[in-house]
């Protein structure tokens, strides 16, 4: 079959999406698949190997359309929100992951909460602004978490640890969206559960992922990117605790109604589970966080990225 991988897109999370697209086209096996790749560069210019596309958008939906499957690695609005999915379903090609509803509700973290509320997993207390002079920020107790409510990577992200420092918070976070979440800073262990559905429909958790982070600290940016994340896979729970986060993980990604696969992430509190979020395509270098779970479970790389392109051809 020829797969199309996308790579790249217009969000602050074009680097790391190259480096997802990377890894997955590379992990292909040429015999097999004939893998194509096209790029979207940061001003929305579709390439192919050879630079960009002649025709732009009409040239990369000629691509699209010889394709039996996609792989849309991309990561952040305009990509992960369902716009691509958008346009993949109006070629009409399979592809990996989830649709335009679940993509869309799924980039917004605030939305995200909504729904998983409606089936009963909590997340943190917070509120959604739009203007770093909201009277309501005045209410607030630090520490609190801010940010932009449809990013990722932890782009734009601020704890704040005095009520001074609230309005620059947000107006850093609104560089990003137009919405701004203001959460209750969450002190508890940061635990990801990847859900991965098989080619007959049924889903599977892969072994929860702990994050180490330091005392009072959050899994920012530089912690996720510029060092060697401190990664405990599988996370030592207790199995009350393993059948808490798989059972909300499931139940968040039904409710969002994701597909093909997802990283739901938890932290683990004394007073119980809250959701962080969902990531519809989650980062998927061979050393990002899904594939660690996978190979914990038996499953390497290259077996896990064809368990997802078949999924999406069943
Ligand atoms: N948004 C980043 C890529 C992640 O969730 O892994
Ligand atoms: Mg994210």
């Amino acid at each position: 079959p020829r797969v199309v991988v996308i790579g790249g897109g217009t969000s602050s999370e074009h680097e790391v999406s190259l480096a997802s697209a990377a890894g997955i086209a590379d992990a292909l096996d040429p015999e097999r698949f004939d893998v194509v790749r096209l790029g979207i560069r940061p001003d929305g210019t579709w390439t192919g190997p050879e630079g960009p596309l002649p025709g732009d958008l009409a040239g990369a939906v000629a691509v699209l359309e010889r394709a039996d499957v996609v792989v849309p690695a991309l990561h952040g609005p305009r990509g992960e929100d369902g716009t691509l999915a958008a346009l993949l379903d109006l070629v009409g090609v399979p592809y990996v992951g989830s649709g335009v509803v679940a993509g869309a509700v799924a980039m917004s973290k605030h939305a995200t909460k909504a729904v998983a509320a409606a089936v009963g997993v909590a997340s943190a207390d917070g509120i959604l602004v739009h203007d770093a002079r909201d009277p309501r920020l005045a209410g607030l107790k630090p520490p609190l978490v801010v940010k932009p409510d449809r990013a990722g990577s932890s782009h734009g992200v601020t704890v704040v640890r005095e009520a001074g420092g609230l309005a620059a918070a947000v107006q850093t976070a609104l560089a990003f969206d137009t919405a701004v979440l203001v959460e209750r800073f969450v002190r508890g262990r940061e635990i990801d559960v990847a859900v991965i559905e098989h080619a007959d429909g049924s889903l599977r958790c892969l072994p929860p992922l702990e994050i180490v982070v330091p005392e009072g600290g959050i899994f920012d940016a530089e912690a996720k990117y510029a060092r060697e994340p401190d990664f405990r896979v599988p996370a030592p729970v207790p199995p009350a605790l393993l059948a808490e986060l798989e059972g909300a993980a499931l139940a968040v990604f039904r409710a969002v109604g994701a597909r093909g696969l997802a990283r739901v992430d938890f932290f683990a509190t004394d007073a119980g589970l809250l959701l962080n979020e969902l990531n519809t395509f989650p980062g998927f270098t061979p050393r990002s966080q899904v594939p660690r779970m996978a190979a914990a479970a038996g499953i390497g790389y290259p077996e896990l990225v064809e368990q997802l392109v078949e999924t999406a051809l069943a």
